[in-house]
């Protein structure tokens, strides 16, 4: 069973677990000749630490990683540059307290995934959820600055990746005053400076009533060209489903307009065309999210995901025990009050994954890295 890797060209398997020694990515396929440092990488992890503000889990991880293998540095490379081999990238667990975990050893956290470990494996490492803990996707976003560093290799500055919280339990941003280049001014990662502010009475509320929130993430990819993608079972916004979906606590995502196209009427819904001032067909509006056919239209990608609130919390919950007996739980530790606030740089950096690899995808079939007409 191989259960721990994504992508077709760009082919990233993750291992490890939050309480063993360290945990570590090998993205396979990565093309020779993209320049690759582990500051690049470091940069995009320290996005995700731990330990960053009040509103993030307070364990201190420092995230430091190492490259392995897979990038070589001489006279004539003009710095460090993959390959084409093996990239692997390894980061040591630091802070784990595995004490903090005794209490759930025989219980089952409801919402989380130790039930179904058990009710899957017959055994589980319950200090800090182990494979089911979110340390894993650390990895991601390791992965996901080398798949940056390859979509720079392919096509320049195009393509911009923005994302951010776009919404915090009830509560949602007001897009006029979103402004994406303000997303590190704030703890939240949130476009809308204002709602930012509010929401830090809203999360220290739900922390104080031992309880947490969800949240919505909103990722962006400006720039992409028409063409990448495929047809029926290599759909661009398939692929891009499948990894958010796999990002833990994730349980909803949409494409565009989502779970709201289906209240429109045809007419409302058509993104018209026209031709642009620069020879490119021009869309009026984007409610397909820039893909027609699983194929990308050269508008902006655009993708949100649900995140459900922590299912860690200080209140009492009713569960059951490893042997069949009703008991009731309560998850001490440091866990995060909202999950979807680090969740941000793992949605972006699975966005970039998916990019890279139907980049290379797209040119393994074609021979190009754009559309094949305009
Ligand atoms: C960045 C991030 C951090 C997370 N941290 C925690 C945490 O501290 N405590 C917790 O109970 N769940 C946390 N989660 C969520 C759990 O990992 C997740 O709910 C669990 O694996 C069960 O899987 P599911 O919710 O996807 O079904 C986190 C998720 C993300 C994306």
């Amino acid at each position: 069973m191989s259960e721990n890797s994504f992508g077709t060209l760009f082919r990233v398997t993750t291992w490890g677990e939050s309480h063993g020694p360290a945990i570590g990515c090998v993205i396979d396929g990565c093309p020779p000749g993209v320049a690759l440092t582990a500051e690049q990488i470091q940069a995009d992890l320290d996005a995700r630490r731990p330990g960053t503000s009040r509103f993030v889990t307070q364990r201190q991880e420092p995230d430091a990683v190492k490259i392995l293998s897979g990038v070589f540095e001489d006279d004539r490379t003009g710095g460090p540059v993959t390959t084409g081999t093996p990239i692997s990238l390894m980061i040591e667990n630091v802070d784990q307290r595995s004490k903090d975990y005794s209490e759930i050893r025989d219980k089952y956290r409801p919402g989380h995934a130790d039930y179904t470990y058990d009710a899957k494996y017959g055994v589980r490492d319950y200090r800090g959820g182990g494979r089911s803990s979110a340390r894993e996707t650390a990895n991601r976003v390791a992965a996901g600055a080398v798949a940056q560093a390859v979509l720079h290799h392919l096509y320049g500055d195009v393509i911009r990746l923005d994302a951010g919280l776009v919404g915090l339990g009830p509560h949602e941003i007001d897009r006029t005053r979103a402004d994406w280049s303000t997303v590190g001014n704030n703890p939240f990662w949130c476009p809308d400076p204002v709602a930012a502010t509010e929401w830090e009475k809203v999360l220290d509320g739900a922390r104080k009533d031992g309880s947490s929130l969800g949240a919505l993430i909103e990722v962006t990819a400006r720039g992409v060209p028409a063409g990448l993608g495929a047809p029926v079972y290599g759909k661009l916004d398939s692929d891009l489903a499948m990894a958010m979906m796999t990002i833990n606590a994730s349980k909803g995502v949409e494409i565009g307009a989502g779970m709201e196209a289906a209240r429109f009427s045809g007419i409302e819904n058509a993104d018209e065309m026209r031709m642009g001032k620069d020879g490119q067909p021009e869309f009026l509006s984007n409610n397909n999210g820039g893909v027609l056919g699983g194929i990308s239209t050269g508008q902006d990608l655009v993708v949100r995901l649900a995140i459900k609130p922590t299912s860690s919390i200080l209140t009492s919950r009713k569960s059951v025990t490893r042997d069949g007996e009703e008991t009731e739980v309560v998850t001490k530790g440091r866990h995060d009050p909202c999950v979807g606030i680090r969740g941000v740089p793992v949605a972006k950096a699975m966005m970039a994954c998916v990019l890279a690899d139907h980049a290379l995808r797209h040119r393994a079939q074609t021979g190009r890295l754009g559309p094949h007409r305009f």
